[in-house]
């Protein structure tokens, strides 16, 4: 059997990550996590300067020359030497990879890197634009969302658990102002592509969120585990 190419795209919180992970994992597939692409990169131009104000184009140049992430299995990348983990999961990192994510030179680059690592099939790509722009041939798109209000709250209690101190209000606003930016931006916007499968993850758990997905790729494609199985 070839080996697809699976594309998830969503707003933050939608359940992309789990999802993306979950369906590599049984398929035997590499997960490609594109989010971790603009994070690494916005991680690299904070150890320079904020991003409270405009972007500083002199900075975002040497940051971006010779910018290059492998990901690594542990769910990271490596950036220049440094593995980049946790510290790229932060929302002040994720708010600042999507201010970045709004320029041409950082989307170029950034998109012909995860079109590189995707090269040869086998992998599920999570992202914005994985099966609009990124990979519009792909085998599969889906594109998940849920409320906001229910994003938040995943991402609120995701937060709590690593410790942060933040209040479901302040998450709430962060969320609403990447997904409006994320989805207003003329370059790649965030959007389904045409042949995407939209599916409302409110109210379903990670593992329902899956087999829906699981499903749908069963009764497209002559697929089975092949991976390690997630349990
Ligand atoms: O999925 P994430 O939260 O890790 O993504 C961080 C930001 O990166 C997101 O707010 C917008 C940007 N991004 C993008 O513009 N295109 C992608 N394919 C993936 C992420």
């Amino acid at each position: 059997m070839r080996r697809l190419t699976v594309a998830i795209d969503g707003p933050a919180a939608a359940g992309k990550s789990t999802a993306a992970r979950g369906l590599a994992l049984r398929l035997g597939y590499t997960y490609l996590d594109t989010g971790g692409l603009y994070r690494a990169l916005a991680y690299l131009y904070l150890t320079r300067e904020n991003l409270d104000g405009p972007v500083d184009h002199a900075v975002l140049a040497e940051v971006l020359h010779g910018f290059e992430a492998r990901p690594l299995s542990s769910g990271g990348f490596s950036v220049g030497g440094h593995n980049l983990g946790d510290e790229l999961r932060t929302p002040e990192v994720g708010s600042a990879a999507s201010k970045l994510a709004v320029i041409r030179e950082v989307r170029d680059a950034l998109t012909a890197q995860a079109r590189k690592l995707a090269e040869g099939g086998g992998v599920v790509m999570e992202g914005r634009d994985a099966g609009t722009v990124i990979l519009p041939d792909a085998d599969l798109k889906f594109f998940l969302t849920a409320s906001l209000e229910e994003r938040s709250r995943r991402r609120f209690e995701e937060l709590r658990e690593r410790g942060e101190r933040v209040t479901f209000e302040e998450v709430m606003a962060a969320e609403k102002a990447r997904d409006e930016r994320d989805s207003n931006r003329s370059l790649a916007p965030l959007r389904p592509a045409p042949d995407a499968v939209v599916l409302d993850t409110t109210g379903l758990t990670p593992e329902q969120v899956l087999e829906a997905i699981w499903r749908e790729a069963a009764r497209r494609f002559d697929i089975a585990e092949t991976g390690p199985r997630s349990e």
